[in-house]
């Protein structure tokens, strides 16, 4: 068996653990959104992800992404100061920055996404990538700082890629 090949034993234990982790995600999902974040419903948020406190409603998650465990997603700024930054040491004036992910996107595990980035529909972050630029539909970005690294990618609902498979690796839809 190679290491692509999954077994009837395997498939059980993936369809049932599959099963409990949907329970999980769909409350953890609520409780976001009861804290005010705009996650889309149908949105799977791992364990351990870290969304910014101060400015909730500035964290837009598209529909059917997949956000993995232990992303940090932020939309505000210390260092810069809202309005006129007249006066830099006024704590009640932090710079509050909205910050988008599209649908059908991957946001692999430990990445970090920064205050004030658009990241399309159909894009992966590689993971532990930092994301600092707006991303642009159908891209994988990966790195430190998140440079695209393959552009023309499709993603299903369940925020997998359509177009690669095992035996072709990526291919043109
Ligand atoms: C991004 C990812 C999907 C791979 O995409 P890919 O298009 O097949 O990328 P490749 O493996 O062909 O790599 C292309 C280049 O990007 C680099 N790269 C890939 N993933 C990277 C990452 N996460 N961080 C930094 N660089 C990365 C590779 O080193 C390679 O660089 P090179 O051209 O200098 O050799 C994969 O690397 C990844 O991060 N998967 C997430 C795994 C994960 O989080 N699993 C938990 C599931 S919840």
């Amino acid at each position: 068996m190679d290491n692509t090949q999954v077994s009837k034993k395997q498939k059980l234990f993936f369809s049932l653990v599959s099963y409990i982790a949907g329970i999980v995600q769909k409350l953890r999902n609520l409780r976001w959104r009861m804290k005010g974040y705009d996650v889309h419903p149908s949105t799977i948020m791992e364990r351990n992800i870290s969304l910014d406190k101060l400015y909730p409603a500035g964290i837009h998650i598209g529909k059917n992404c997949l956000i993995g465990a232990g992303t940090m997603i932020l939309s505000h700024d210390h260092c810069r100061r809202g309005g006129d930054n007249i006066d830099a040491q006024d704590v009640t004036n932090p710079l509050l920055l909205d910050t988008y992910i599209g649908d059908r996107c991957f946001i692999a595990t430990r990445s970090l996404i920064l205050p004030g980035v658009k990241i399309g529909n159909e894009c992966i972050v590689g993971a532990g990538s930092v994301v600092t630029k707006n991303v642009p539909d159908n891209s994988i970005v990966a790195g430190n700082p998140a440079k695209i690294i393959r552009t023309g990618i499709r993603m299903s609902e369940r925020a997998t890629l359509l177009n690669w498979s095992v035996d072709r690796g990526y291919f043109e839809m």
